[in-house]
């Protein structure tokens, strides 16, 4: 583990490489423990990991998996999304717990709020997707993107506004609200929205810093060593993913560093997170979707529903090309493979390796028919799942270096 650790560097970053659920929050925890700070950049409420505390399993959308460690800052980038009541409502779980998460908080001024409206919007603008085109996104319905229109449209309201006088708070609140209503027909509830500011404001707006970018280069300077939790997955992201059907933030270790104003060079390291196999969430494509049998059968052992809607994951097999795709795009330096215990009662693997006419080619790998749950070294592992693993590294020559076996912190393969 030390070694590993150190191969890191001061900053490194967990990043996604498939659409999203491959498990970020596991490895994250592991290595939150061994950094300094712990950072967010972009996404909001749509993002979900589940976080057990004390003895009980919550699912957090906002906060970073990290924050659970104690004493350590926790960063709310600029390129995140933030909606209020889902925060405060983190931070109570938290405090019930016996955490008090808000004097380590730094939350940038520049991140955009996002309001009960953008929620409506988010469904109104999928209901229309689906009279229209016949289907919507799928999106979480957190109102991410009317949130990030209104950040494009240079309208929005920003976390700097909790420093600001209550009467000027409302006269700009009541100015969007007036034109959601106008634009898109919806009912809002203004008291409702402005007294949820005012409860965050009371709570957080010391918690607000003068510029998260500056925050940032202080803790580089006195050489503190920051992880950087990526949200959602390359393949969803605004630019390189598969548009239209993406969040509407920028997923990759750039939008990252972006998010949180650091410059791209400050990035010692980046962990490029995928599934043993593959799922997705809401419309769009999906070259190795699997059969309805398999579906079922990679949905129920890999517990794929969900964890922000609830909503069933498609399963299918991971594609070798994407993930060659992603590792370019973010510069990845090792993998962490996730779940592989999932595919332990396999026959045989299928695993993409490429596309023609618009449907995946596969190699079959033997499967191993065992269980491989809990183990924590890569010699115990199966023939066929070292071979699986090894597959994974020549094709897309990048090491791995860590392996999810279970569900438990302690089921991780440390291989390099
Ligand atoms: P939105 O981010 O709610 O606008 O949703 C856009 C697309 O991204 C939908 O297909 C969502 O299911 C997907 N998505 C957003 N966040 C996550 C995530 O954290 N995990 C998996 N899929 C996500």
């Amino acid at each position: 583990m030390q070694k590993f650790l150190k191969s890191l560097g001061p900053v490194s970053a967990v990043i996604g490489a498939q659409w999203g659920d491959e498990g970020k929050g596991k490895v994250i925890d592991i290595l939150a423990e061994h950094f300094d700070v712990i950072a967010r950049a972009c996404g909001g409420a749509n993002a979900g990991h589940t976080i057990v505390v004390a003895g009980k399993k919550h699912v957090f959308h906002l906060l970073p998996a990290g924050s659970l460690h104690e004493g350590k800052p926790v960063v709310l980038g600029a390129g995140m999304v933030i909606h209020l009541p889902t925060l405060l409502e983190e931070i109570r779980t938290l405090k019930e717990a016996g955490m008090e998460i808000v004097p380590r908080m730094y939350i940038s001024p520049a991140a955009h709020i996002v309001f009960d409206y953008h929620k409506e919007i988010d469904t109104a603008l999928e209901h229309r997707r689906a009279s229209e085109k016949g289907q919507g996104i799928g999106t979480t319905k957190r109102g991410i993107g009317p949130a990030y229109m209104d950040k494009a449209a240079r309208s929005g309201l920003r976390m700097e506004c909790l420093r600001w006088d209550e009467k000027i708070l409302k006269t700009e609140l009541n100015a969007r609200l007036k034109s959601a209503k106008e634009m898109y027909g919806i009912a809002i509830d203004e008291d409702k929205e402005f007294n949820q500011l005012i409860t965050a404001k009371k709570l957080l707006e010391d918690r607000v810093v003068s510029n998260t970018a500056h925050l940032m280069h202080e803790f580089l300077e006195k050489k503190r060593t920051i992880l950087i939790e990526g949200a959602q997955a390359t393949l969803l992201d605004l630019d390189h993913g598969t548009y239209p059907y993406v969040t509407s933030s920028f997923t990759t270790a750039a939008g990252a560093l972006q998010g949180l104003g650091l410059p791209p060079r400050a990035l010692a390291s980046c962990i490029g997170v995928a599934k043993a196999y593959c799922t997705r969430v809401g419309s769009g494509t999906f070259l190795t979707e699997a059969d309805e049998e398999s579906q079922k059968r990679l949905r129920d052992r890999g517990g794929e529903y969900g964890a922000t809607t609830g909503r069933p994951r498609r399963c299918g097999w991971i594609h070798l090309p994407d993930l060659k795709y992603a590792a370019q795009i973010n510069g990845f330096d090792t993998w962490n493979i996730t779940k592989l215990d999932v595919l332990d009662t396999e026959e045989k693997i299928p695993v993409g390796i490429g596309e023609k006419d618009g449907k995946a080619e596969y190699t079959y790998l033997p499967g191993w028919k065992t269980s491989t749950v809990g183990l924590q070294s890569f010699k115990e592992l199966p023939k066929a799942a070292q071979d699986f693993i090894s597959f994974i590294e020549e094709h897309t020559k990048i090491p791995v270096g860590l392996i999810g076996t279970g569900q438990k912190r302690e089921d991780m393969i440390i291989k390099s």
